[in-house]
C-alpha cells in the first residue's frame, strides 16, 4: 500500500475532492483526520473508512480560523503521534461577473482559499521541522493559470496558492519536506453541480477528452504526489483537466 502507516490531515473532507481523497488515501494505509467546518457526513464517511480497516477522527474547523487550525492540528498530533501528509482541499468559488462582486465576497474567497492554506502551512511546519519529514499538497485550479469567463476572485485565489506552494517548496526543502499542488479542471462535484444541462454541454466540449473528471481523477494525483513515488518531487504543479483550457468558454 502506498500509503502505509501515514497519517494525513485533510481539509474538506466532508464532501466532492476531499471525501474521495480521504476514502483513497485510507484504501492505501494512510490513517485520517478529516477537517471541515460541515460535519454533518463525517460521521458516515468514518463508518466508510473503518470498513477499509482503517481510522477516521473527525474535527470541526474553519480554516480562516487561526485557533481552529492550531487545535486540529494538535488533536491531530497528539491523537496519532505524529502528521505525515497535509492535504488542503477545502475552498469556495465564485461565479459572478466583477460588477457584482462585493468587497466582502472578494475578501471571503481570498481567506478560504488562500488564507486557509496558508494558515495549515503555517502551523503543521513545526511539526513537519520537528519530524524532518512532511508532504505538503495544496489544490489550484486550471483556472489559475488559464483564467476563466468570470469569478474573478476565484482564480486569483488559486493562482496565489501556486505561488504560495512554490515559495514554501523551496524555503522547506532543507527539512525535507515536500510542498506542491494539484490544479484540477472541471470536475464533478458539488461546487459544480449547480450548472444547468446546457452550460454543462458547453464545458464538456470544450474538454479535450470530452468530459468532467471526477473527484477520484483528483485524489489519484494527490495520492501519487503524497507517496514515495514522488519523493524527488517539490514544487510541482500537476493538471487534472482532461486538457481543457478554460479561459475561452464563458459560465
Ligand atoms: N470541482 C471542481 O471542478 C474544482 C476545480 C478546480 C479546483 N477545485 C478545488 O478543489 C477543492 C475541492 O472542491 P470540491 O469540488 O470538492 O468542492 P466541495 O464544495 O464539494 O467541497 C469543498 C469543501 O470545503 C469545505 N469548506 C468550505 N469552506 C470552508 C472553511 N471555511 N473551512 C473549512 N472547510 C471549508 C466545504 O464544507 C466542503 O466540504 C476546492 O479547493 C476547489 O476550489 C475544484
Amino acid at each position: 500500500m502506498l500509503l502505509s502507516k501515514k497519517i494525513a490531515v485533510l481539509t474538506g473532507v466532508n464532501s466532492g475532492i476531499g471525501r474521495k481523497a480521504a476514502e483513497i488515501f485510507a484504501q492505501n494505509g494512510a490513517k485520517i483526520f478529516g477537517v471541515d467546518v460541515r460535519t454533518d457526513c463525517m460521521d458516515e464517511l468514518k463508518t466508510v473508512i473503518e470498513g477499509y480497516g482503517s481510522e477516521f477522527v473527525g474535527c470541526q474547523c474553519d480554516v480562516r480560523n487561526v485557533e481552529d487550525v492550531k487545535a486540529a492540528l494538535k488533536k491531530a498530533y497528539d491523537y496519532y503521534g505524529k502528521i505525515d501528509i497535509m492535504l488542503n482541499i477545502a475552498g469556495v468559488s465564485c461565479d459572478k461577473p466583477i460588477s457584482r462582486i462585493s468587497e466582502d465576497e472578494f475578501g471571503r474567497v481570498m481567506d478560504i482559499n488562500v488564507k486557509g492554506v496558508f494558515n495549515f502551512c503555517k502551523y503543521v511546519t513545526p511539526y513537519f521541522k520537528k519530524q524532518k519529514h512532511g508532504v505538503i499538497i495544496n489544490t489550484s485550479s486550471i483556472t489559475a493559470i488559464c483564467g476563466s469567463g468570470m469569478g474573478c476572485p476565484y482564480p486569483a485565489s488559486k493562482a496565489a496558492i501556486l505561488g504560495l506552494s512554490k515559495t514554501l517548496a523551496f524555503e522547506l526543502a532543507p527539512w525535507n519536506i515536500r510542498v506542491n499542488t494539484v490544479a484540477p479542471g472541471v470536475i464533478n462535484t458539488e461546487m459544480v453541480s449547480a450548472l444547468d444541462p446546457s452550460a454543462r454541454k458547453t464545458f464538456e466540449k470544450s474538454i479535450p477528452l470530452k468530459h468532467m473528471g471526477d473527484a477520484a481523477d483528483v485524489a489519484n494525483a494527490m495520492l501519487f504526489l503524497a507517496s514515495d513515488m514522488a519523493k524527488y518531487i517539490t514544487s510541482a504543479n500537476i493538471c487534472v483537466d482532461g486538457g481543457y483550457r478554460p479561459s475561452t468558454v464563458n459560465l
